[in-house]
């Protein structure tokens, strides 16, 4: 299967670390924030992988991946030029999904594991996984009638209408990139992923999975600690060795 992290952007919710490098470069704990979403696809079997990351820091990414090998993957790079949104960074990939389906995630994503029924693989649907969350405003948030079928998605909504994120880990049909091509830029002046699963979801060909573990972004400073100490708690760290496991993540979740 092949996958895509997308690893671009300014990272200007989290200057001023981003000044000094790209965002997905920057720790989580003990690795490297780009580990994570790269783990996250090998584990749902995805090991042919292209990262696209703007030109800046390419030379950093390569220098510290390679060609992948050391961690059981194959690895491509793309540059996107401009921070055009994710829509954009995901139509780089255009060559690289050879017509099949292309599972893509956010280099800022951290799951702590996610479950994917086989036939999401090969049919004729885009996938998106939900998490809930007390305050989602600040992502994708999906809309649901009476039946819990989802009626729209909308992209950061000030009122949200449902305690759902949706999350940055997406499986999408090979029609994608010709829908992509059609997008206009939103008013942040970006191709948005949640159009791209509007125009899925119009057709009757989105589908829906809940994740169970735990999931958060890493692009603002309070996420980024978020995921760190998820991270670390995961890992057994002494230093946090006081805490609650299980209190502590829903304590994290639940403060979002
Ligand atoms: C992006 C997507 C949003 C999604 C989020 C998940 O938001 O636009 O729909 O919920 O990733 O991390 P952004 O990171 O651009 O704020």
């Amino acid at each position: 299967m092949k996958g895509v992290i997308l690893a671009g952007g300014e990272g200007t919710r989290l200057r001023p670390l981003t000044l000094v490098t790209n965002k997905h470069l920057l720790p989580v704990f003990d690795r490297p924030m780009i580990i994570h979403p790269l783990e996250t696809l090998k584990s749902i079997g995805a090991n042919d992988i292209c990262i696209i990351t703007g030109g800046e820091y390419m030379a950093d990414f390569m220098r510290f991946l390679g060609s992948g090998s050391d961690l059981g993957v194959n690895l491509t790079y793309k540059i996107q030029d401009g921070a055009l949104g994710i829509a954009h960074a995901l139509l780089q990939t255009e060559n690289f999904s050879n017509n099949g389906k292309i599972i893509t995630i956010l280099g800022d994503n951290i799951f702590e594991w996610v479950s994917i029924p086989p036939e999401a693989f090969t049919d004729d649907n885009a996938y998106i996984f939900l998490k809930e969350m007390k305050k989602p405003q600040r992502f994708g948030v999906p809309v649901f009638d009476s039946s819990g079928n989802i009626l729209k998605i909308e992209e950061k909504p000030a009122q949200p209408k449902s305690n759902f994120a949706v999350t940055g880990l997406y499986i999408y049909p090979a029609d994608v990139f010709d829908f992509i091509k059609t997008l206009k830029p939103s008013g942040r002046g970006e191709l948005e992923i949640t159009d791209v699963n509007n125009w899925y979801l119009k057709q009757g060909r989105l589908k829906a999975i809940k994740v169970d573990g735990f999931w958060s972004d890493s692009g603002t400073l309070d996420s980024l600690l978020r995921a760190t100490l998820l991270r670390a708690l995961q890992k057994g760290s002494p230093s946090i060795g006081f805490l609650d496991k299980a209190e502590t993540i829903k304590n994290l979740t639940d403060s979002i």
